[in-house]
């Protein structure tokens, strides 16, 4: 682990449709030599480190002060690289991978053994994606080993969907940033876990439940029953995530959030109110970098008028309830 002061992280452009080998190269090296590098994916910026190397998978959980329990996703360059982090493709991996991927869907199923317990948390499984943004891709290609990749942020806390955003939370702790410009997609992968007999929604994103059961049929909705006693929730589950550091509140309706807004601004703070409408894809894609936003802007409170409970809409309500739930 690094126990000295890494110098300003430098910022490399790259053009996200066409990305320059010479740079990709550059940051594929620093993969290999067990460094950090965030990068652009069709979702947020990822954190990557080769997924093969503890000390390298350390880093990662060091620069984002993220829980061990916590395990992170290891990307690929292309289906034909599963074998290398897991030890069996179940059938419903195979027909989700076939249908999304390259995209943003995350599979959850058994580890192999080269996989480090590091980027499991010590489980038996592992979560696996193939992105399809292009500078991902190249990277992934460059290095030649699979990416474990959390979102490139301190655990917690809003995910990047820019390289300014990943800047701002952590300069300092990474070794490079590709910079492709904003991330299209703006909310993490769906995960799914398809390592036992049923298949389960971890986390809702980008593909909803709809496109999933549509090739795998019923999908169930959230992990099994806590164990009796269990100390920890199911990894990813903590209540409070993806959160910006003004406090949030949601609202079902207008009337609720104007009346919130009411009380609060009567006490004197200085209230911000987010309405989330449109079009889901849209309102996804510029989620974050409109809560990042708000956050700079010094309000003392952000009240958002929630979309209405359905399936399309479910990963955008699932990030804002956790950003709005107690420690
Ligand atoms: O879109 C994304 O998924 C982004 C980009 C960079 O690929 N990555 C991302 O990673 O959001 P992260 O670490 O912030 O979130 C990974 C999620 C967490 O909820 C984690 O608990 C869950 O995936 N996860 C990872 N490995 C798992 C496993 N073996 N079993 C269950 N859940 C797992
Ligand atoms: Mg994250």
């Amino acid at each position: 682990m690094r126990n000295f002061v890494m110098p300003p992280t430098p910022i490399w452009p790259v053009d996200p449709s066409a990305p320059d080998p010479t740079v990709v190269r550059r940051a594929a090296d620093l993969i290999r030599a067990g460094r950090l590098v965030a990068f652009p994916t069709e979702t947020v910026y990822g954190l990557g480190a080769n997924a093969l190397d503890p000390a390298a998978v350390a880093g990662i959980y060091a620069a984002k002060g993220r829980p061990a329990t916590n395990p992170v996703i290891v990307h690929v360059a292309d289906p034909v690289a599963v074998p290398a982090v897991a030890a069996t493709w179940p059938d419903a991996a195979r027909q989700l991978a076939e249908r999304f991927w390259p995209g943003p869907l995350t599979l959850v199923v058994p580890k192999a053994e080269a996989v480090p317990d590091g980027v499991t948390g010590g489980g038996p499984t592992v979560a696996v994606r193939c992105p399809a943004h292009p500078v991902a891709r190249a990277l992934l290609v460059a290095a030649g080993v699979p990416i474990a990749a959390p979102s490139a942020n301190r655990s917690g806390e809003l995910s990047p969907t820019t390289a300014a955003h990943v800047l701002r939370s952590l300069d300092g702790k990474l070794d490079a940033i590709l910079d492709g410009g904003p991330c299209p997609g703006g909310l993490e992968s769906t995960v799914v876990d398809v390592s036992g007999p049923v298949v389960r929604l971890l986390r809702p994103g980008l593909i909803t439940v709809v496109q999933l059961e549509a090739v795998v049929g019923p999908v169930e909705l959230g992990p099994p029953p806590a164990a009796p006693g269990a100390a920890l929730p199911a990894p990813g589950m903590l209540a409070r995530h993806y959160a910006p550091r003004t406090a949030l509140e949601c609202a079902e309706t207008a009337e609720e959030a104007g009346f919130l807004a009411g009380l609060y601004e009567t006490a004197g703070l200085k209230v911000a109110r987010l309405i989330v409408t449109g079009a889901p894809v849209v309102a996804a894609a510029r989620l974050y970098a409109d809560l990042h936003a708000l956050d700079e802007a010094g309000y003392d409170r952000i009240i958002v008028t929630l979309p209405p409970a359905t399936d399309e809409w479910r990963a955008v309500r699932d990030r804002l309830t956790r950003a709005a739930a107690e420690e």
